[in-house]
């Protein structure tokens, strides 16, 4: 599989945005913000871990008409899931072990709602169903045959998600019958994105088809609010991509939230948070983790296990692709 270029934009799309004021009490500052938000003109932004052009492109087109965060972000990861060339993600993906397409999403709005799905089958749009858990029903994760059941009832067609393509090459992999779940840096691309509309309110979607040839009932981090995407509309936001089972140790995206809201910026959290990481795995072999963050006045950070990651911005300056720092081990 291609390398994808994790990409990262550098001050661009920060103007125009509102600062947190400073105030003396919670409740005037969350009364002040909401005052700010709707008198300020403040700029949206798009940013998404890896390259992903098309769905940076089609969430700024959202924000560009006066969308929410929400909707922005919902359909620009969509635009991923439907990709068939994209083998991580939706229809397309790689199967697990036993050649079963199973996909984990989640989506958070500015109010802290959330939803989430988890070993989704035969669902190409496994973030929309996510959003119709947390829209829907009083719950935050569904998961298996009963989250299938729900996509049903909510007007969602059974499709097969395995291709031709990820079925030959899953086919090749089972024939050295040994349990290898492929973890390298070609095979992880669970794309995380976050929005702020012209509200100055954010959102954030993740959505994964897991890692390639799991054994079934695998279930990484990208579901798993805190762990693979966190936004709080005070602060800001961040998301996950690479293996699933370090940034849930970690609970790396609520990390870097909190972070950020004691003073650190996107970037300086995005790098405490890979660093978290590092400090517990001395001893094992390369592995792959990105995170992408942004704060209320837009500024964005990314920071990555392996080179050559890059992050993607859409802006009013329109697309940046800027690789992203990194660091190759502790
Ligand atoms: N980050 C995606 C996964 O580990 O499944």
């Amino acid at each position: 599989m291609k390398r994808r270029n994790f990409i990262k934009n550098s001050a661009a799309g920060t103007a125009g945005i509102i600062s947190a004021p400073l105030l003396a009490s919670c409740e005037d500052k969350k009364n002040t913000a909401k005052e700010s938000a709707a008198t300020t003109s403040v700029k949206p932004i798009v940013i998404a871990t890896w390259d992903v052009e098309n769905a940076t492109a089609k969430a700024w087109e959202v924000l560009n008409k006066g969308g929410s965060a929400l909707d922005a972000v919902e359909q620009g990861v969509m635009m991923e899931e439907a990709d068939v060339n994209n083998q991580s993600v939706g229809k397309g993906g790689r199967p697990d072990r036993d050649g079963n397409v199973t996909l984990d999403a989640c989506i958070m709005d500015k109010d802290s709602n959330c939803g989430a799905v988890v070993y989704l089958q035969n669902i190409t749009h496994a973030v929309s169903v996510a959003r119709k858990v947390m829209e829907d029903t009083p719950h935050v994760m569904l998961a298996g045959k009963g989250a299938e059941q729900f996509a049903y009832e909510k007007g969602f067609q059974k499709e097969n998600l395995l291709t031709e393509k990820s079925k030959q090459e899953w086919l090749e992999w089972a024939k050295t019958s040994k349990y290898e779940p492929i973890i390298n840096i070609e095979n992880h691309d669970t794309i995380g994105m976050l929005t702020i509309d012209s509200n100055g309110d954010m959102a954030g979607a993740c959505t994964t088809s897991g890692m390639a040839y799991k054994i079934g009932g695998r279930i990484g981090d990208s579901p798993i609010i805190g762990a693979g995407l966190f936004v709080d509309n005070e602060v800001g936001g961040a998301t996950a991509t690479g293996v699933g089972e370090e940034v849930v140790r970690t609970v790396g995206s609520f990390l870097i939230v909190e972070l950020m809201r004691q003073g650190k910026s996107p970037q300086e959290a995005c790098e405490e948070g890979v660093r978290r990481i590092l400090a517990k795995n001395k001893n094992k072999p390369d592995f792959q983790i990105g995170f992408i963050a942004m704060n209320k006045k837009g500024e964005t950070g990314a920071y990555c296990i392996h080179p050559g990651f890059s992050y993607r911005v859409f802006s009013e300056l329109g697309h940046t692709n800027t690789p992203s720092n990194s660091h190759i081990k502790a």
